[in-house]
């Protein structure tokens, strides 16, 4: 009798091919969603000092950004908007703009890249004097269904100026069913609705505030108010049942990593196309410890890429996005 067990585990890591064959999950560029900051002018390009490797560009360099995408097979950009801070105001209706900075993009990229998804945000925070995604009352609280209002407007500029995807990103009550419902009265059958569904008050949104240029108008505001605690996962089950409820085609969690447990939790509790969104502090956090020599940069981007694909998203939004889809045609 031996004294050693019958059941080896190893076994089947022992060698490259047993390892590939009992794979359960992997990643791939149409899993990817690629996030970009785009600003007026022409020949416009500002590093982000939070976000290494990340940059703010013009609409003339972003064309090649996204002739990259489409080489790489990446199957959807996401824009965010640098907005001059001179069309700020508190009620942010510069994002209702027709001729505003993301329509203007939006047309271009979809006549030159037809078949390049294209999403926008829908969220006033890079347009309101105060940094907040909606419009405030006296006493500073950030008030719903005026804030809705505008959104409607916003999402319908979007997807009149013909983006694929919309995706309210502002975390205020009802904004899917009213965008849906205003999206199917103008004909706009074919837009879908991303929803920021299950988005935390996050600290790890830091650096994107720095990039889109809201930190400093939000100064030591948060948003409380809306996002939600950190603490909860149930209450993240109620606002992605709503969502779908109201209208929304898919669904996402946001942030990424710490927050896997949701995503697996939303996508078991609803079998719903669910999206994750590695966020600006991830990335930050990651590509620091590989500046420094304490993590091995590929390999930390893709384990963790994966780690998304294990916790049951059907894709990321990562700034990574081009250097994974790198990696995986080789
Ligand atoms: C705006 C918005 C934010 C992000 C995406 N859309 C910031 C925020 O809510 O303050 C964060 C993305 C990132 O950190 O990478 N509503």
């Amino acid at each position: 009798m031996s004294m050693y067990p019958e059941t080896r585990p190893r076994r089947m890591r022992r060698d490259d091919f047993s390892r590939r064959l009992m794979r359960e999950h992997q990643l791939t560029t149409d899993d990817l969603i690629y996030p970009v900051f785009v600003t007026e002018g022409e020949q416009q390009r500002e590093a982000v000092g939070s976000m290494p490797g990340v940059e703010r560009v013009s609409l003339d360099l972003l064309l090649e950004v996204a002739q990259d995408c489409v080489n790489l097979g990446i199957p959807v950009m996401a824009l965010f908007p640098v907005i001059d801070p001179a069309l700020k105001t508190p009620d942010g209706i510069e994002a209702a703009n027709p001729d505003g900075l993301i329509p203007r993009v939006v047309r271009a990229l979809k006549a030159r890249f037809p078949e390049l998804g294209i999403m926008t945000d829908v969220a006033l925070d890079p347009y309101t004097s105060h940094g907040q995604d909606g419009v405030l009352d006296d006493d500073g609280y950030v008030l719903n269904d005026e804030t809705v209002a505008i959104l409607v407007q916003q999402a319908l500029t979007q997807a009149a100026a013909g983006v694929d995807i919309v995706a309210p990103s502002d975390m205020m009550d009802g904004r899917i069913g009213a965008v849906r419902h205003a999206l199917e009265t103008h004909g706009h059958i074919y837009t879908r609705i991303m929803a920021y569904s299950a988005k935390y008050a996050s600290a790890f949104y830091g650096p994107f505030r720095d990039a889109v240029g809201s930190a400093a108008n939000l100064g030591k505001g948060n948003k409380m108010t809306y996002q939600m605690d950190p603490s909860n996962t149930d209450e993240a089950l109620r606002e992605v049942g709503l969502d779908i409820a109201e209208g929304a085609d898919m669904v996402m969690v946001k942030p990424g990593m710490p927050y896997l447990d949701v995503v697996r939790r939303v996508k078991d509790e609803f079998r719903f196309p669910t999206y994750a969104y590695q966020v600006s502090g991830e990335y930050a956090m990651l590509k620091a410890a590989a500046q420094n020599g304490w993590l091995d940069h590929d390999k930390v981007m893709m384990e963790s890429l994966l780690a998304f694909k294990r916790a049951g998203a059907d894709g990321i939004l990562t700034y990574f996005a081009r250097d994974a889809a790198r990696l995986l045609r080789k």
